[in-house]
């Protein structure tokens, strides 16, 4: 079934009101469109949290940098929606600019520590952006529960912080990162790639798993674990961004794997960035 799509905050927090006093529990997952099956399986998961799923489709002005992809974001409402409504998605807000953004809007949300490294450091004011929309996706909604994927792991350390800080009283769930079956994660702007550099972009996953390999077999050494992966883009032709080891709850660098980490990547595939990330420990 087609979701109800409502284009104003207000609407949105009518009906939210009106399921809260119906004793309904809610479910949201943020969006910025041209879904997949990994935003699908985060709606499906909501499904098993909450009676009522409801998504936002909203590409977020302020979380891109003036020289990045915000004019030729890929967009298909029509699509998203009927994927919503198989996903069992039953309330849509899917705002223009001005609704989130009035003419004098100025108040910003910031999670200062969580935010500095990784992606934060190559994009400034990214997390600054996503965390200001998330804050207001959560006050428009009230859900009970939010769903994030791992595949952006500082987005989900930033917003799981940002819930607690602000006392938001919500669930902020992460989920399993959803793969191609050759191994490339799933993102909408994986559309932008040639035939070509969909096969580069592969080193991303496959310099991972190689990491993982390496870290099976024993290998604990950030520096030696991190190569492993910079040797796979390299021998692909990506452009590295950036190629992490951090504990997985504070983000900080790690020196050896003595704890429960996260290797991550950044890398340009031609001019488009990707970003990938796994468990280690
Ligand atoms: P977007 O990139 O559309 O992603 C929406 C949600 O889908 C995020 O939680 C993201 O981590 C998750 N996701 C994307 N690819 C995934 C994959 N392969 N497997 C599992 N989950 C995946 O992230 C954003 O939008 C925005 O920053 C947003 C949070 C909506 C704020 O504007």
């Amino acid at each position: 079934m087609k979701p109800e799509v409502l284009t104003t905050a207000a609407e949105v927090q009518a009906r939210c009101a009106g399921l809260r006093r119906a004793g309904k529990r809610l479910a949201l997952v943020p969006t910025m469109g041209f879904l997949h099956e990994g935003h699908l399986s985060l709606m499906r998961e909501g499904g098993k949290r909450a009676e009522v799923v409801g998504a936002s489709i909203f590409v977020n002005p302020t979380q891109f940098g003036p020289n990045e992809d915000l004019s030729r974001y890929p967009r298909d409402l029509e699509g998203d929606l009927e994927k919503c409504g198989s996903a069992g998605v039953q309330l849509v807000y899917a705002p223009l600019p001005a609704d989130v953004y009035p003419e004098g809007f100025q108040t910003f949300v910031q999670v200062e520590k969580l935010e500095l490294g990784l992606c934060g450091g190559k994009r400034p004011g990214h997390f600054r952006g996503v965390a200001t929309v998330v804050a207001k996706l959560f006050n428009i909604f009230r859900p009970d529960v939010a769903l994030f994927g791992e595949k952006d792991f500082q987005q989900l350390r930033v917003l799981q912080r940002l819930a607690l800080d602000l006392n938001f009283g919500i669930e902020v769930v992460g989920m399993p990162i959803v793969r191609e079956p050759d191994g490339l994660a799933l993102s909408s702007r994986n559309s932008y790639l040639s035939a070509e550099e969909r096969r580069r972009a592969l080193a991303l996953s496959m310099g991972l798993f190689a990491a993982r390999t390496l870290f099976e077999g024993g290998e604990r050494d950030a520096s030696r674990l991190r190569e492993r992966v910079r040797a796979v883009l390299a021998g692909a032709g990506a452009r590295e961004d950036y190629v992490e080891l951090v504990d997985s709850t504070s983000l900080d660098p790690l020196e050896r794997v003595d704890r429960a980490a996260r290797l991550l990547v950044a890398a340009f595939v031609g001019k488009t960035r990707l970003i990938d990330n796994l468990a280690l420990g």
